[in-house]
């Protein structure tokens, strides 16, 4: 049984975690592959809204086991609270929550690390989170971190302190202000830790791998999205991991080969959180409009989101990247009332025309060019099939499955699982 993918295509926040829980009826397993609590996936139902940051978001059906994946860095602090915020709805974690021992642990000295990183860079800084996402995979690849599996080991807290001495020396090597209390942040970190060690570690790629072949039903769960990608996004402005399809290989141990559907999902416009290029952003009220209808705030640090148009360039290029067999559509129903939409077809780079998404796409580079369709004015939120949806919208959703040569084959009215349209 292969399995499959879903990952946003855009800069994050696409609203995986919604269609992640719409899916998980169909699949037994939700796995996490990469990224951490710099995650905020939203999930609405029954009148309930909740925020998960590093949990997969099958965590609310009862057939589903979720797997947090060995490509993903894990705040155990972060994750007990996330645990206390479940407890009310009585699910049993124990049988449905598995942590890969060899996914790496962010420590408090992480946070404190970023932190520091981010004040030394001024004007140019990432605009990261601060939840340790960039120091941990360093540690990762630097081939000093501590990993979930280490947590067994007796002699763990001699490994972690040397890591963390280690880290205040480099906190003290940035010439900068932070100020914090080590002991405080250690007690916090020492309790969590206990709590995630009453959760079932296991080598995840070997139960994924018996699972796939016993015909279970896999769903790989991305975080951020492709223009975030260490690799193919706007670096320096990205995360630390591969947010894009390869990343689901090594964040699962899953081959290649076995990757089934690779479900891409998109915003009918685009937002971006934390500093960076953006070719569309909207500076005028259409950007307010959207931000304000779309609720456009970070699930995990409450930052405003920055506002524009969609960008197929950038799109078309994820879908690529990606291999994306089916695309998603969500919160078509924030562009109602627009009379005039707009969508970047092109660059102008350097005084160029191009149609693909190049090195650079910093503003003193890149202006968007853009075709023009006729807007929709009908309240989506309470449709509930493909056949009541308004002609423009349509058109709107005919033109980008053309242009991207991908059919869109959900369309999101809203934040509730119900407000989901199949076509
Ligand atoms: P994720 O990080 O990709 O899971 O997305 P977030 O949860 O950070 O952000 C998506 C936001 O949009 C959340 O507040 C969702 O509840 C909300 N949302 C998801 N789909 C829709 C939709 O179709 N319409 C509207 N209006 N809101 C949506
Ligand atoms: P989900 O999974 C949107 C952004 C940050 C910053 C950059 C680097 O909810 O879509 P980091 O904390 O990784 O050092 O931040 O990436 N970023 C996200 N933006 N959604 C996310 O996750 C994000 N995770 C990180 O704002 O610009
Ligand atoms: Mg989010």
């Amino acid at each position: 049984m292969a399995v499959d993918l879903l990952l946003g295509l855009q800069w994050g926040d696409e609203g995986k975690g919604k269609i992640v829980d719409v899916l998980t009826q169909d699949y037994d397993i939700i796995a996490r592959f990469q990224g951490g609590p710099n995650a905020g996936h939203t999930l609405e139902f029954d009148g309930i809204k909740h925020v998960l940051h590093t949990i997969p978001s099958g965590i609310f059906h009862k057939n589903a086991v979720n797997v947090v994946g060995n490509g993903v860095v894990i705040d155990p602090v972060i994750f007990k609270k996330e645990l206390d915020a479940l407890k009310k709805f009585n699910l049993d974690v124990n049988a449905k929550l598995f942590i890969s021992r060899k996914a790496h642990l962010i420590l408090p000295t992480h946070r404190l690390l970023d932190a520091a990183s981010e004040a030394s860079k001024g004007k140019a800084k990432i605009g990261s989170t601060l939840k340790g996402i960039g120091p941990t995979y360093m540690d990762k690849t630097g081939r000093n971190g501590m990993r979930i599996g280490d947590l067994e080991l007796s002699d763990w807290k001699e490994k972690y302190r040397s890591l963390a001495n280690k880290h205040e020396a480099m906190i003290n090597f940035y010439d900068v202000d932070i100020q914090y209390d080590l002991a405080e942040l250690e007690t916090d970190f020492f309790k969590a830790v206990e709590e995630l060690k009453k959760l079932t570690f296991i080598d995840s790629e070997e139960y994924l791998y018996q699972a796939q072949k016993a015909g279970k039903k896999i769903l790989a769960e991305g975080a951020q999205g492709s223009l975030l990608d260490i690799d193919f996004g706007t670096y320096p402005f990205v995360t630390s991991s591969n947010t894009t399809a390869a990343g689901a290989c090594t964040g699962l141990g899953v081959a290649p080969n076995q990757i089934g559907a690779v479900k891409g999902i998109f915003k009918a416009y685009t937002t971006r959180v934390g500093s960076g290029p953006f070719p569309t952003e909207l500076f005028d009220e259409d950007g307010e409009t959207m931000g304000r209808v779309g609720n456009e705030f970070g699930a995990t640090t409450g930052r405003p989101r920055r506002c524009g148009w969609l960008d197929l360039v950038a799109l078309k290029y994820a879908v690529r990247v990606n291999g994306v067999t089916e695309l998603m559509m969500m919160k078509g129903d924030v562009l109602s009332g627009f009379k005039k939409l707009k969508v970047c077809t092109a660059y102008n780079y350097k005084g160029e025309q191009i149609e693909h998404f190049p090195y650079n796409i910093e503003a003193e580079n890149v202006t968007p060019v853009y075709s023009e369709m006729a807007g929709w004015k009908e309240d989506l939120t309470k449709m509930t099939s493909a056949d009541q949806l308004p002609k423009e919208l349509n058109d709107y959703i005919d033109f980008l499955e053309k242009e991207l040569e991908v059919p869109i084959k959900i369309v999101s009215v809203g934040p509730d699982r119900t407000q989901t349209i199949l076509r």
